[in-house]
Parts: C-alpha cells; sequence; structure tokens
C-alpha cells in the first residue's frame, strides 16, 4: 500500500495502477461502516482497478469549531484498516496541501442543501462540495462511493456532478449499524458510556414512526409527533431537527403522496448525530 501526503507524489503513484480507478473519500477514524465502502469499491474496481482512500478531515465543512477540534485522528489504525481492507493507495494531505491561505473559490450547490443539515450545518455542504471535487481531481478517478447514512451528502455530490459534468460515476452503499441499530459513525467513539447506550433511540424513533405509516399514518404531523416522542423520552437526546422531506427535492412535504425521507439529527452533549428512514408509498 502507498501512502502519500502531496499531490504530486499521488499523480506519481496512481500513474503505477490500473483502471478503472476508485476513490473512497473519507475523514478517517474509519469503522465497519467505511470497510464496506472499501470492499465494495475493490468488487467494482475487479482485478485490474485500483481503489484509493482518502483520508482528510476537511476543515472548511465544519461549522463548530469543537467538533473540528475533537474529530477524532488515529491515523496509524486508519492506515492499518486500510491495508487490511486491500487498498493500493492511501491518500492522507495536510490542511496546507489542499487549502491556499488565499484561496477564493467555493463549490455552492443551492437547492439540495437549503433544508436539513443544510440549515442546521451553515456553510456545511460548500465545504463537502469543494474537498469532493478537489478530491475528485485531483484523483482522476472514474467512480467513488459514498455511504447512505449521509443521504443528503450523497444528494447534493449527485447534483454537484450532474450541473459541472464531472466525469465520475457516483456510487452509493447502505448505511451499516452496530448490532443494536446504531448507524455506523466516526462520531460514535466520542458518546459516553450512557450517551452510547442511549443512542440506538434515534432509530427507533424513525422505526416507530416507520410503524405508523406502514399502519396508515400519512400526515407529517402524527409521523413527527410519533417519532419526536421517542427522542424526547430521554433526557441525554437533543433534538437538532427532525424532519419529513419529500425523497427526491429534499423539501418538506405536509403528507406522504410521494417517496419521502423521516430524518434526525440529535445531539448527545456535544456529539452530533444523524440517521433517517426512507417511507415510500
Ligand atoms: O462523509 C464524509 O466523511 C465527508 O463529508 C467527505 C465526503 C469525506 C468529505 O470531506
Amino acid at each position: 500500500m502507498t501512502v502519500v501526503t502531496r499531490a504530486s507524489e499521488l499523480t506519481a503513484a496512481l500513474a503505477e495502477y490500473g483502471r478503472p480507478r476508485l476513490l473512497v473519500p473519507t475523514m478517517g477514524a474509519l469503522h465497519d461502516g467505511h470497510v464496506a465502502l472499501i470492499r465494495h469499491a475493490k468488487e467494482l474496481a475487479g482485478a485490474e482497478g485500483t481503489v484509493v482512500v482518502s483520508i482528510f478531515v476537511n476543515p472548511i465543512q465544519f461549522d463548530r469549531p469543537g467538533d473540528l477540534a475533537a474529530y477524532p485522528r488515529p491515523m496509524e489504525a486508519d492506515l492499518a484498516a486500510c491495508r487490511a481492507a486491500g487498498v493500493a493507495v492511501v491518500f492522507a494531505p495536510e490542511a496546507t496541501a489542499m487549502y491556499a491561505t488565499d484561496r477564493s473559490v467555493t463549490v455552492s450547490e443551492s437547492r439540495l442543501s437549503r433544508n436539513l443539515c443544510g440549515a442546521a450545518r451553515p456553510g456545511h455542504f460548500d465545504g463537502v462540495c469543494t474537498v469532493v471535487l478537489k478530491l475528485f481531481l485531483l484523483c482522476g478517478c472514474d467512480m467513488a462511493v459514498f455511504g447512505e447514512k449521509d443521504f443528503q451528502q450523497l444528494a447534493v455530490i449527485r447534483r454537484m456532478v450532474r450541473d459541472l459534468n464531472v466525469p465520475v460515476t457516483i456510487v452509493a452503499h447502505p448505511t451499516v449499524r452496530e448490532t443494536d441499530g446504531l448507524a455506523m459513525s466516526s462520531r460514535n467513539v466520542r458518546l459516553d458510556t450512557a450517551q452510547r447506550a442511549d443512542a440506538p433511540r434515534l432509530r427507533h424513533a424513525l422505526l416507530a414512526a416507520l410503524a405508523a405509516y406502514q399502519t396508515g399514518t400519512r400526515t407529517t404531523a402524527e409521523l413527527l409527533a410519533t417519532a419526536r416522542q421517542v427522542i424526547e423520552a430521554s433526557a441525554l437526546a437533543r433534538i437538532d431537527y427532525l424532519s419529513l422531506v419529500d425523497a427526491e427535492s429534499l423539501e418538506a412535504v405536509e403528507r406522504i403522496e410521494r417517496p419521502a425521507l423521516l430524518a434526525t439529527a440529535v445531539f448527545y452533549g456535544e456529539v452530533r448525530l444523524i440517521d433517517h428512514v426512507r417511507l415510500a408509498p
């Protein structure tokens, strides 16, 4: 496995490897969800292809300085996980290698990023789009694999690729969960014991709403109330948002007539977790 920290080294390293070239962009602190993305990328790469993993805690997508500072950075363990998963090249740049001090160009998506995490974390998706486009250009990848857990990120990146004619195929991988239902996230390790024990509540809340939907409830007010009740039963959880949106436009809906997503972001102390469930007629 080749590990590089500079763009020039990346180009030289990749010249040695075959196509298709698959990128799995990450911010490190790799868990089994990331490993599933890498495995999927390996399958798509086939015998001739190459899997590249980027590890970069992108400062411009953080809206809270404390969250950026506390973001876990276990580089040695991440490299070991990549090696074990059969990654060919790891690109792990420093922030100074990615951003000029006088940088003045940002990629901005203005429709799908209006609600949910886009509203709750101003500037977040500009930071994501900017870094993801840079990573695509630096890696010259044919395909890139993203987790469905971050479904709004996936939608925004697909829109960026469509609207800017970026020649990269976006591949989605289903959310990977712990056995108790908690969606895997690099932030889970920051939960204390009581918070970690409580956190599957997000999933339970969404599944309670799904059950109500399956027995005929269609109005947003009723579905949100069902999910909210489960989350608010905990003294540890604080809802950042709980929204029902159209699955394509990500605009809020009053009742379900087309495929929709029930999405939530919940704080446990300073740690913010997200999850969603699809409700489809
Ligand atoms: O999903 C993530 O880990 C990040 O948002 C990404 C796509 C690696 C961009 O920094």
